[in-house]
């Protein structure tokens, strides 16, 4: 099996090459032991009391979890914002960016409700305010067998959801986007996928130290292309699973059927964690390509194929999740 194990030894800090002031301000902390989950937050500045105001970059974001090998530097901006997969405005991966302009991401209110003690309708402040920012830099995996290295700013799925105290019965937690035809361009197209786009997790996984929902980019607020106001990002499992825009979050019993499972149920599953040595129908997942990476571009000057690793190279934290599971059936 391909799985490669880092040491916290083995990862490098990496300078960023791409342009921003982000590049000269920050470096990237090393591993070890850094998962931020499992630091105490109480004395960290709220993730509200560090909303920036339009063009600001956030304050007092604090350095959480980043694990990247020798290939990994961080991805251009310009391709985290331009190549997206963001269906709710087109197919195609440039339609997000020209696309989500009119999107308007605030204000906004996130539903909670379902299986658990404190269920209610909370604005995106409310929400976010209770939890400390932290600044993740994770691989990103597309299924589509492209990837990405992104630093992400967010808060902890895990703390999150106990802040609503699921009861003994919820076994997953079910997400939702947004539904507003009027500014999504790609919901007034017939042919396209069924909404809301939904995703879902077990409740152990949603508990994992790795999963986060996401505010920010870059030091920066989310952009309307990559799910603002606030999205999903689970980083050993394919890119889809990183619902966008969330409106509305469930406990629930049931597995909930995703969005892509429902389209294709041969070709995508509930899991979907990243796996090379299970390959898509229509193509090989044990390599993928590195959109912007070293010696690549955007488009037609792309990186060469780099291996694809377990779980996207966190098997070391999420392995333990699926032990009994037989890891070469396609979930
Ligand atoms: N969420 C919604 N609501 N709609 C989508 O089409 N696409 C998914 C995921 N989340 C998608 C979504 C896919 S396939 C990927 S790879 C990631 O978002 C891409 O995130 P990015 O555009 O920020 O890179």
């Amino acid at each position: 099996m391909l799985i490669r194990h880092k040491k916290a030894s083995d990862v490098a800090s990496h300078e960023i090459t791409p342009k921003d002031v982000y590049v000269n301000r920050r470096r990237f902390m090393q591993a070890s032991g850094l998962i931020a989950g499992s630091i105490a937050l109480g004395a960290l500045p709220s993730a509200a009391a560090v909303l920036p105001a339009k063009g600001q970059k956030f304050a007092d974001v604090k350095k959480g979890y980043s694990k990247l090998g020798d290939t990994d530097s961080l991805s251009p901006p310009e391709a985290i914002y331009s190549y997206n997969n963001y269906y709710e405005f087109g197919s195609s991966k440039e339609d997000p960016a020209k696309n989500a302009g009119p999107f308007k991401p605030l204000p906004w209110t996130i539903k909670v409700d379902g299986l658990c003690n404190k269920p209610g309708t909370i604005s995106f402040e409310d929400f976010i305010k209770p939890h400390a920012l932290e600044e993740r830099v994770y691989r990103m995996r597309c299924v589509e067998a492209w990837s990405m290295v992104i630093p992400w700013n967010g808060i902890s799925l895990g703390e999150v959801i106990k802040r609503f105290e699921p009861q003994g019965s919820a076994k997953y937690v079910r997400f939702e986007t947004v539904v507003r035809p009027e500014e999504m361009v790609g919901q007034r197209d017939r042919h396209n996928l069924p909404w809301p786009y939904i995703e879902g997790l077990r409740l152990d996984e949603a508990a994992n130290p790795l999963a986060i929902l996401a505010i920010g980019i870059y030091g920066d607020p989310l952009l309307n292309q990559n799910g603002a106001p606030i999205r999903l990002v689970t980083p050993w499992k394919y890119g889809f699973k990183g619902v966008k825009s969330i409106v509305r979050m469930s406990f629930v019993e049931e597995q909930p059927k995703n969005t892509w499972q429902v389209m294709n149920p041969g070709e995508y599953g509930f899991y979907s964690n990243v796996n090379p040595e299970v390959d898509h129908p229509r193509w090989s997942q044990a390599s993928e390509r590195r959109i912007g990476g070293s010696g690549g571009g955007l488009r037609g000057l792309i990186a060469p194929r780099q291996e694809t690793l377990m779980f996207n190279g966190y098997a070391e934290e999420v392995a333990q999740l699926y032990a009994g599971m037989d890891l070469k059936k396609f979930y």
